[in-house]
């Protein structure tokens, strides 16, 4: 059953940094992130905080250039290591049928996989997900994230 609704106001960068890192600890293998909200909403830095939370190994950037950046699994506190699987669906515009056909050497089930633009795209790649809203008010740094785990 979908848990209830949340929501927290994100200040700053740092505070969307954290909220990755808190999202991180219930994270584990075979789990679904979708990242959903506007260009420069916070995607990219919430995915950072997440992968600081989970460990990984590698710098999160954008990925512009490729659509997903593997990131091999390191050292994690309290939970079982883990690789993390950075995806921008942007480029794909709607187009992914299979996560699978980009051959990633990670296996997705091994992994958490979080997917920026990803909604009404990847939901099928997993029987439930974390999905996740950033909004963005004109002139502000603020940034307010909802989310819930649907599925
Ligand atoms: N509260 C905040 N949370 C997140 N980012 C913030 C915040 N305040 C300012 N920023 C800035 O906004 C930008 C967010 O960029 P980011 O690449 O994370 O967005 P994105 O949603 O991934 O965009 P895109 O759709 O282009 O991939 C960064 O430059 C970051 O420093
Ligand atoms: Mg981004």
């Amino acid at each position: 059953m979908a848990e209830r609704q949340q929501q927290r106001i994100l200040p700053t960068v740092a505070d969307t940094e954290a909220f990755g890192r808190e999202l991180a600890a219930d994270l584990g293998a075979g789990d679904l992130v979708v990242l959903d909200g506007p260009l420069g909403a916070g995607k990219t830095a919430l995915t950072r905080g997440i992968a600081e939370g989970l460990g990984v190994q590698g710098r999160v950037s954008s990925p512009t250039f490729i659509i997903a950046r593997q990131h091999r699994a390191g050292q994690r506190e309290g939970a079982a290591p883990v690789p993390l699987v950075h995806v921008d669906a942007y480029r794909l515009g709607g187009d992914l049928d299979e996560l699978d056909a980009l051959d990633l050497d990670t296996d997705l089930h091994q992994a958490v996989v979080v997917v920026e633009w990803g909604k009404g795209v990847v939901e099928h790649l997993a029987e439930r997900h974390l999905y996740v809203l950033l909004s963005r008010e004109p002139n502000s740094e603020v940034r307010t994230a909802i989310w819930e785990w649907v599925g």
